[in-house]
């Protein structure tokens, strides 16, 4: 019952050109959503997967997850029209008995069982929730109507990706009231006054947004 992922896939991915929805856009053999659906499936951590899915495609979803005996797949729900929407529809799937709720993006295919075990590690010290996050290597400026307004001081910046893992309690609490604005689950999380570590991020585990980005994931696998 433990730690339930929600796998968020119902993106359009449209700066990839494609006309089918980014996480059915192939990687090598199979379609994108397979890569980080077959490594939470292996991974020794995870109790349960419901995968948000692109409206219309709840059945190739779970059709996939037969293909690859991905036993742990409870559900394919309908996806929102944001990122937040596709969440809280995977969020009711989950069980109040489910201590964890680790939350990811299918645009991000390279998920390791470190990262998996970093994120989790830091809930059984204290924290409501855990990202990962990279330090930003480029010098960062604050712009408006072409003009720099500022230099922001990097040292105190990082870049967070997902998987985010959370309390499942503090996660739906978070998920109970407005979502707008929010490009993250901790964004929430944050807002309703929760304690979120940062750990360490993977390079890896970029999100694929343009078909470059595919290009580079596949010579990585
Ligand atoms: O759009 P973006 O690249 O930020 O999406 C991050 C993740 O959220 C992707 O895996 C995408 O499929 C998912 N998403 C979703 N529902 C939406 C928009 C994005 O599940 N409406």
């Amino acid at each position: 019952m433990g730690v339930w992922a929600l796998l968020v896939a119902a993106g359009t991915g449209e700066r990839l050109g494609e006309e089918r929805p980014k996480a059915f856009v192939r990687l090598g053999e199979l379609p994108l959503l397979a890569e980080s659906l077959r490594r939470l499936e292996e991974s020794g951590w995870i109790d349960s997967i419901v995968v948000a899915a692109p409206s219309g495609w709840e059945e190739p979803t779970i059709l996939l997850a037969e293909e690859l005996s991905a036993a742990k797949v409870v559900a394919a729900v309908t996806g929102g029209a944001t990122r937040a929407e596709s969440v809280r529809a995977a969020l009711s799937e989950v069980p109040d008995a489910a201590a964890v709720a680790l939350v990811h993006d299918a645009a991000r295919p390279l998920l390791t069982e470190e990262l998996i075990e970093r994120v989790l590690t830091p809930l059984s010290e204290g924290w409501d929730g855990v990202v990962p996050g990279l330090g930003i290597p480029d010098t960062v400026k604050r712009v408006r109507d072409d003009a720099i307004v500022e230099t922001v001081d990097r040292s105190e910046l990082v870049a967070v990706q997902t998987p985010q893992a959370f309390l499942t309690a503090v996660l739906r609490r978070a998920y109970a009231g407005d979502l707008s604005g929010a490009t993250d689950c901790s964004a929430l999380v944050e807002a309703a006054g929760g304690r979120v570590k940062v750990v360490r991020g993977d390079p890896r585990l970029m999100k694929v947004t343009t078909t470059a980005d595919l290009e580079l994931v596949a010579s990585w696998l």
